[in-house]
């Protein structure tokens, strides 16, 4: 199964839970130390020399050494290097800060949730921080280069990004247009992560950022000179709220925008029968949006969503993020 064909030291098959063990720690090891920096500091160092906090020196022999032995790890003329597996589970390693260091919390408790011993979104919720920094992750490798070929031709002087997170797309689309911006973001971590790189590259003066639902769209006068609209992984969360719901919201964003303005989408789609490896990250994705009341829809369901609050589909992709849908819609006459 999942790390018994990655790792030398690989478990016995008549005992597969082991796998899933090993699978647990490592998703859960990994993605911290990357979201803390940690990974970076490694690679670069070799080590963890003056890292540890003190009497913390016990951890960090012991992470050296588990992710040695779990085949992550690899020691070269007194350096540690990450092994080619280990490069290759870094290369996607948003997968792993989105699923562990945003919904690892409320993913454990999915039994009180199934039951209604706990409920989602007042005893547990996710982790905003998590859920903002794994999705630019996964976005910047696999998502923002066919964005951006999207884009191409469509003008750009003012964005707005709706469910933000830490705005690297924004700023993306922003910086290569030398467009105006404002990201929206319900929750705190997220807009913090967001000003923090908008500070760190210079353009707060034209691009900002707004703590709030992006569901009241009376609170964004921004968008009567918007030409562009994005949501990314923002429009299943109105589709909680039913079909009718996301139509009404489509409807009312169209009638605030400039004649001709775009809007850009990404979603996941739950059609199983996808090809391209939907399998890699599809039933955990849908999983988790389940757990969150949240259904998603496939293509077709879109382009008829769409249509029917108000924007024309002009086009739809399928992006390197396995199972994921990238759409180009604007505003209907
Ligand atoms: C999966 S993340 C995607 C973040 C970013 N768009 C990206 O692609 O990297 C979804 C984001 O939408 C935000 N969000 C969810 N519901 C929202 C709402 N009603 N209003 C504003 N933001 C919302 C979440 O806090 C989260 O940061």
């Amino acid at each position: 199964m999942v790390l018994s064909n990655l790792t030398p030291t690989s478990t016995s098959h008549d005992r597969p839970a082991f796998d899933v063990f090993q699978g647990f720690a490592l998703c859960a090891v990994l993605s911290s130390l990357e979201t803390t920096g940690a990974l970076d500091v490694l690679v670069r160092d070799g080590g963890w020399d003056g890292l540890a906090a003190d009497g913390e020196e016990l951890l960090a022999t012991e992470l050296l050494r588990y992710l040695t032995e779990r085949g992550m790890l690899h020691r070269r003329d007194g350096r540690y290097e990450l092994t080619p597996v280990a490069e290759a589970v870094r290369a996607d390693i948003g997968y792993l800060v989105w699923l562990c260091g945003g919904y690892g919390v409320p993913l454990r408790s999915v039994g009180d949730l199934l039951t209604g011993a706990l409920r989602y979104g007042g005893d547990t919720t996710r982790d905003g921080r998590g859920v903002a920094v794994g999705s630019a992750i996964v976005g910047a490798r696999d998502l923002v280069p066919p964005a951006r070929e999207l884009l191409a031709g469509v003008r750009v002087d003012h964005a707005v990004d709706l469910g933000c997170g830490n705005a690297r797309f924004l700023l993306s689309v922003c910086r290569a247009a030398d467009a105006g911006g404002l990201g929206l973001d319900v929750n705190a971590d997220a807009c913090a992560e967001a000003r923090r790189e908008i500070d760190a590259a210079g353009v707060a003066d034209r691009i900002t950022v707004r703590c709030a639902d992006a569901g009241a769209l009376d609170g964004i006068p921004e968008l009567a000179r918007t030409d562009l609209v994005i949501a990314f992984f923002l429009l299943h969360e109105i589709l909680a709220d039913g079909r009718p719901a996301l139509v009404g919201y489509l409807r009312n964003l169209a009638g605030r925008l400039p004649d001709g303005a775009h809007l850009l989408v990404a979603e996941v789609s739950p059609d199983p029968a996808r090809p391209a490896g939907g399998h890699l990250f599809n039933p955990e994705f849908t999983l988790v949006h389940a757990m969150m009341r949240q259904r998603l829809m496939d293509e077709s369901g879109w382009r008829e969503t769409f249509a029917a609050g108000g924007f024309d589909l002009v086009r739809a992709v399928h992006p390197r993020m396995p199972g994921s849908l990238l759409m180009l819609a604007r505003k209907g006459a």
